[in-house]
């Protein structure tokens, strides 16, 4: 125990949200959750008590009158999904909110500053507008390809000219398209977001966002104004010739509601009284690509005092029963410009710009020229030889941006609505040579924030954790896609689950993956059925092993990660449906009847793992991680009977799968791999079957075979089983196929095969060949648990308790993992020299660590720079396998050991 007493570390708070958003608006959840971040000097804080307050205005909260809730003060160390407990907070009414807390020593800190939500305006009633559509939207037939993909409509632009008799205390736009919108008031753009309103299935449920324009109005005239595209609902997504999913009109829902000082409301609403175009947008697609002709530009359109004769009237379409809810998650935005880094010319007149990174997004282009120039932007990932674009694993997304010059001097586009997965951009067409400034990549994605970061002394390591957070960036765009660049883009669910563990560790996903999983619920089939993409798309069956499961594995990570419980409440009967579904459907506990779509271990390598095993293990897996789930809200006996069908299923597996020398049929990795993850052999076998695994691994010149589904828990499982060095050979592994052999080949992001691009073959199959696929680096979870070894303690979640235990390797000198958790940030770096191992850790104020130092005796073991027994809040203990364990508090310790 201490020696010396540690320091008394006041707690700070900060950092406070609201359904994990800081000050969100238009929420519609009536009982909110509160979270908070601790952070404290010194060492061994805690938090023994809260209390909130939640008020009506923020001078009541300044004044500590907490006239909607006064939590009074609650003995707890909880800081994360604390459930508003005060009085009803009606539609449209802002809540502000405070919390203070007690430390260990009973001193209160101050209070926190003040954070607020505000509720949307609630029940389908309460819109008094319509749906309004531009009459007879057609196809442009003097472009070409607009004549041939009818889906490729022209924009539609909208606007109502209104007068504000007096000065404006508050207004708030509420506002969603059937498509995609971009929501202009008195001249300028509403928000910073894109592509709004987001992807859900249109048919059950659509988002809206809420605006707070209040500085946009003024008294007097006004005008507000929208564009509209095709987007997810009327435009090209998923495989040829995927558009029109949802509907075939684009459509603008608004609400502006306006408070004045002398208490008068007033509420402009999308009704037949606006006006309506079609503008110099002559289409915008995601797959397609934008046309815009500048010569037909009409600046002001969007302002007070445009002479709109010239346009016409909309078409109302009545609002059906689908509910409108608020959005929940962090919106689609431009996250940064990128200069290209080299400008080549591989043909006359053909400009080749490289970003140097594949990316998603467009590209903003700039140019002086005559009226009438067109200039085409074309767009892909990988060069031909000669140096020009390769673009036939596109597919039928034509990624083609057309844009023509009004002849006005310098000229600015980017595209509205569309979007390319992309490294390198030509541009033909160009008045002139243009410039390397010509080109500004913009990278466009969910805004969700980086919480994680994984760094080594292995330079290619570092690239591919690089490669791992840009294809995770990439390609969370309102759901995880597959991928930015071909006519796909779909959120398979094989690739979410697999991916879904290295998603937490880079980027805070907790509402990205709660709005998600909403989707998930919304396309179970009838039957009970998860399904294989989400939203799902009407051609697009019922989910497969490894696809479907994603509806189990998702919350149960979201919980690990966050502690939330509310999810697996939320989804508890669409899972137990599930389950139900899977056990009916095959009562022998060997999932052979309704694998669908039986994608198997999808895109291994010359290892064909038997497809029923594979069903046979997640369902397995999903029976484990129902029981575990159970216990967490309280089913205690469901978590028993899931116990029992884990068991059972184990049975059946190994009595249809595994010998009694425990090789397992069809001796994969894969096979061998999911065994183990998902504890399906006796103990005494578990040895003999990691045995294989590894012998299977040598025996194929240290490189793995697994694709998507063997992958996710290959490294993991090697090092759960007393391998780590073979799960290190492969990292490290730079002959094919290897993480190593795409980076040594230029890869900036995670291809989805592994054979993608190869010595001998050069280009895969271009019918299925992204180089921008997210599924292959799950091994980012394995980095940041293992290599940095920041995990919760066993049994634990939301990093109350942690687990730092780094699985040392000759091949690094050293390894650093940071981790932002909801309760604060982990941060873990090893470094191995002759002189040992040294160690630093922090730990969160209000959250404890056991501290694993592999291999060092107790006694070798110092604590900055003094025996563990003399450090200040250290205890220490050596285990059976001769590591030493510290148990600490928070705060930041050195160790070292000799
Ligand atoms: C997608 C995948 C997906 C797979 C299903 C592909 O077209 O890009 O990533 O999981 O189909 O087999």
């Amino acid at each position: 125990m201490s020696q010396t007493p540690h320091a008394d570390p006041a707690l700070r708070v900060s950092f406070l949200r609201t359904e994990y958003l800081v000050n969100p608006l238009g929420l519609d959840a009536e009982r909110p959750r509160l979270s908070w971040r601790l952070d404290a000097d010194g060492r061994g804080a805690v938090q023994t008590a809260w209390q909130i307050l939640v008020a009506s205005s923020e001078d009541a909260l300044t004044a500590r009158d907490g006239d909607l809730w006064d939590s009074g003060i609650v003995e707890s160390a909880e800081t994360a999904q604390v459930p508003y407990g005060g009085r009803a907070v009606a539609p449209r009414q802002r809540a502000w909110w405070a919390v203070r807390v007690w430390d260990g020593n009973g001193i209160a800190s101050a209070w926190s500053d003040p954070a607020f939500w505000e509720r949307g305006f609630g029940a389908l009633t309460d819109w008094q507008g319509n749906w309004i559509g531009l009459p007879g939207i057609a196809p442009d037939a003097s472009i070409p390809e607009a004549a041939e993909l009818d889906a490729l409509l022209p924009v539609s632009y909208f606007r109502q000219a209104f007068a504000v008799a007096g000065e404006v205390v508050r207004a708030r736009l509420t506002v969603t398209a059937r498509g995609v919108y971009e929501a202009r008031l008195n001249g300028a753009k509403v928000g910073d977001q894109v592509l709004a309103p987001g992807w859900t299935d249109y048919d059950r449920r659509i988002q809206v966002q809420t605006f707070d324009v209040t500085a946009a109005i003024v008294a007097g005239e006004n005008a507000i104004g929208a564009m509209v595209a095709t987007g997810w609902y009327a435009g090209y997504v998923g495989f040829e010739p995927g558009a029109r999913h949802y509907g075939t009109v684009p459509q603008l829902l608004a609400q502006l509601e306006i408070e004045l000082a002398d208490g008068t409301r007033q509420v402009i609403a999308t009704d037949g009284a606006w006006r309506a175009s079609a503008g110099p947008i002559r289409y915008s697609d995601f797959l397609m690509g934008e046309y815009h002709d500048a010569r037909l530009d009409t600046p002001g359109w969007d302002a007070p005092g445009f002479d709109d004769r010239a346009w016409g009237g909309v078409q109302v379409h009545n609002r059906n029963a689908v509910p409108l809810v608020g959005d929940s998650s962090e919106p689609v935005r431009t996250l940064d410009e990128i200069a290209p880094i080299a400008r080549t010319q591989p043909e006359p007149g053909t400009w080749i710009f490289d970003l140097g990174q594949n990316i998603a997004g467009w590209a903003r282009l700039k140019a002086t020229g005559p009226a009438g120039t067109t200039i085409r932007l074309r767009f892909a990932e990988i060069l031909n030889p000669d140096g020009t674009l390769y673009i036939t694993n596109l597919r039928s997304a034509r990624a083609t941006d057309t844009f023509i010059l009004a002849g006005t001097g310098e000229e600015v586009f980017e595209p509205h609505f569309s979007w390319h997965g992309f490294r390198y951009v030509e541009v033909t067409g160009y008045p002139g040579e243009p410039g390397v400034e010509a080109v500004t990549a913009v990278f466009v994605g969910s805004d969700t924030r980086q919480v994680g970061s994984f760094t080594c002394s292995d330079e290619l390591v570092n690239q591919l954790q690089r490669n791992i957070v840009w294809g995770q960036r990439d390609n969370f765009l309102s759901i995880p896609t597959d991928c930015p660049q071909r006519d796909e883009r779909l959120g398979w669910l094989g690739d979410a689950q697999v991916f879904v563990g290295t998603a937490v560790g880079n980027m805070d996903v907790a509402a990205f993956f709660t709005k998600w999983m909403q989707d998930v619920v919304d396309a179970q089939s009838e039957a009970g059925v998860f399904p294989d993409v989400a939203p799902r798309l009407v051609d697009l069956a019922e989910g497969a092993p490894a696809w479907a499961d994603c509806g189990v594995i998702v919350p149960w990570t979201i919980w690990q990660t966050y502690g939330d419980t509310a999810i697996i409440q939320r989804h508890w009967p669409a899972m137990e449906r599930y389950l139900d579904w899977l056990v009916t459907t095959n009562p022998n506990l060997l999932w052979q009847q309704g694998r669908h779509n039986d994608f198997g271990d999808w895109l291994s390598i010359a290892a064909d793992t038997d497809k029923e095993l594979i069903g046979t293990a997640y369902m397995a897996y999903d029976a484990r991680l129902m029981a575990e789930m159970a216990e967490a809200i309280g089913r205690e006996h469901e978590a028993g009977r899931y116990r029992r069908l884990h068991e059972d299923i184990a049975a059946a597996f190994c009595a249809a799968y595994v010998r009694e020398d425990g090789t397992i049929a069809g001796e994969t990795q894969t096979a061998y791999v999911l065994a183990l993850h998902v504890h399906l052999l006796p103990v005494d076998l578990r040895p003999i079957a990691a045995k294989h695994l590894v012998d299977d691994i040598a025996a194929k010149g240290d490189h793995l075979s697994t694709g998507f589904v063997g992958v996710s828990y290959l490294c993991h499982v090697l090092t759960a089983h007393g391998y780590p060095e073979v799960a290190y050979r492969l990292l490290h592994q730079t002959t094919f196929p290897s993480w190593k052999y795409s980076i040594l080949h230029g890869a900036t992001t995670i291809w989805e095969r592994w054979d993608g691009w190869t010595e001998e073959k050069g280009f895969q199959d271009p019918g299925m060949n992204s180089f921008n696929h997210y599924s292959l680096g799950s091994v980012g979870e394995w980095l940041r648990r293992r290599v940095a070894g920041i995990d919760n303690a066993p049994g634990e979640t939301g990093f109350r308790h942690l687990r730092i235990a780094p699985v040392l390797d000759d091949s690094l000198a050293w390894a650093e993992g940071t981790y932002e958790s909801i309760r604060g940030l982990i941060r873990s770096r090893w470094e191995r020299s002759a002189d040992g191992l040294t160690l630093a850790v922090t730990v969160p104020a209000n959250v404890t660590a056991e501290v694993v130092l592999p291999g060092a005796a107790l006694d070798m073991v110092r604590e900055g720079g003094v025996p563990v027994a003399e450090a200040d809040g250290v205890t220490g203990a050596w285990d059976e396998e001769g590591n030493t364990i510290v148990t600490v508090g928070s705060g930041d310790y050195a160790f070292t050991a000799a």
